[in-house]
């Protein structure tokens, strides 16, 4: 959970997040249940439960009838997370091994399934077409969004759009639609629902590049995942795209980037190039344009306190170590 108190207003609400997303996870199969529960127990920083909450907090106090699509969110999450773990092949996620190092690609594959599977079973509960198709869309999306990301390793050719285009579907429409869905749930009107989907939209983007920075400077210890990682697989991200363009090293970054082989033994000294370049700078001058943005869209809706947490929140994207 998140160290800052933003959550206040919601705090009873994730406990019982907590404890239903646990109790979602049901199988007659221990082996299944101790996969699929082993991220839950891990933690995180259920970011994107809170923003459900945060956003039908607007229209509605008592939550009751939003948490299992809060639960289902996070589920959804978790799901990419896994697989993500095995693409990646990371050994560290939420600061414990990764059910890819525990119990090998296989078995992530089938507890990233079962735990998409699990969401599927809340969701439909609702019996809501539109809260379905805002799922899977956003769910199509993140995969095209992670395959762009592998199609685009190690071509220092590609620019802004093509990094805007990927963090958008793998990041940025999760965190919208968790915040729209708050409000649809909670009978916002129309006006409501959009402003509160732009703002998701916006931090998200804002998240994204935050974490592609934390990925140069962050260390693995208060990260919780291994750091330089993009670096390692040639995902190039907003820091080493501005690098590529305007670094003095552009040429011997670019001759780096493009090799896989020089991604993974001259990891230290490609983080070196883009660390000291005007890189990071201008990525988080990016999170706070966008952050900035997700604000904005505050303006019209309800002066309620959940107002002010929605709007701290944003600054506290920007500030983030993990
Ligand atoms: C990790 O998301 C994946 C990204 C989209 C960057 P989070 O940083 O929200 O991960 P947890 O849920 O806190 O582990
Ligand atoms: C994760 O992307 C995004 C999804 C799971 C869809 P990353 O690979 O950048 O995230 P981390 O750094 O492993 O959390
Ligand atoms: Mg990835
Ligand atoms: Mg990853």
């Amino acid at each position: 959970m998140l160290r800052h108190n933003l959550f206040n207003l919601i705090s009873t609400e994730l406990e019982i997040v907590e404890t239903k997303l646990t109790a979602s996870i049901n199988s007659n199969l221990d082996l299944l249940n101790e996969t699929s529960t082993h991220l839950i127990k891990a933690g995180g920083k259920r970011l994107r439960p809170a923003f459900v909450l945060l956003a039908a907090k607007f229209y509605k106090d008592d939550l009751t009838e939003i948490i299992p699509i809060a639960v289902a969110v996070e589920l959804i999450h978790m799901a990419t997370l896994v697989h993500d773990d095995v693409i990646d092949n990371s050994n560290i996620r939420r600061g414990v091994k990764t059910v890819m190092s525990c119990w090998g690609n296989r078995m992530s594959i089938y507890t990233g399934n079962y735990i998409f599977a699990r969401s599927l079973a809340l969701v439909a509960a609702y019996g809501r077409r539109d809260i379905v198709d805002v799922l899977a869309d956003a769910s199509m999306k993140i995969c095209e969004g992670e395959i762009i990301q592998m199609l685009s390793c190690y071509n220092v050719n590609l620019g802004l759009k093509n990094y805007l285009r990927r963090i958008e579907r793998k990041t940025a429409l999760l965190i919208s639609l968790s915040c729209r869905l708050g409000a649809m749930i909670s009978k916002a009107p129309e006006q409501g629902i959009n402003a509160l989907k732009l703002y998701g939209y916006y931090l998200g983007m804002a998240f994204q590049i935050t974490d592609d920075i934390l990925d140069f400077i962050a260390e693995e210890q208060v990260l919780g995942k291994p750091a330089g990682s993009d670096v390692k697989q040639g995902v190039i991200t907003l820091p080493a795209l501005y690098a590529l363009k305007y670094d003095q090293h552009k040429a011997e970054l670019s001759s780096l980037l493009s090799s896989p082989e020089l991604c993974r033994t001259e990891t230290d000294r490609i983080i070196d190039i883009v660390v000291n370049s005007d890189g990071i700078d201008y990525a988080y001058e990016k999170t706070r344009h966008f952050a900035l943005k997700a604000q904005k869209q505050l303006n019209s809706l309800p002066d309620v306190p959940v107002k002010e947490a929605l709007f701290d929140l944003a600054d506290f994207i920007l500030d983030r170590d993990y």
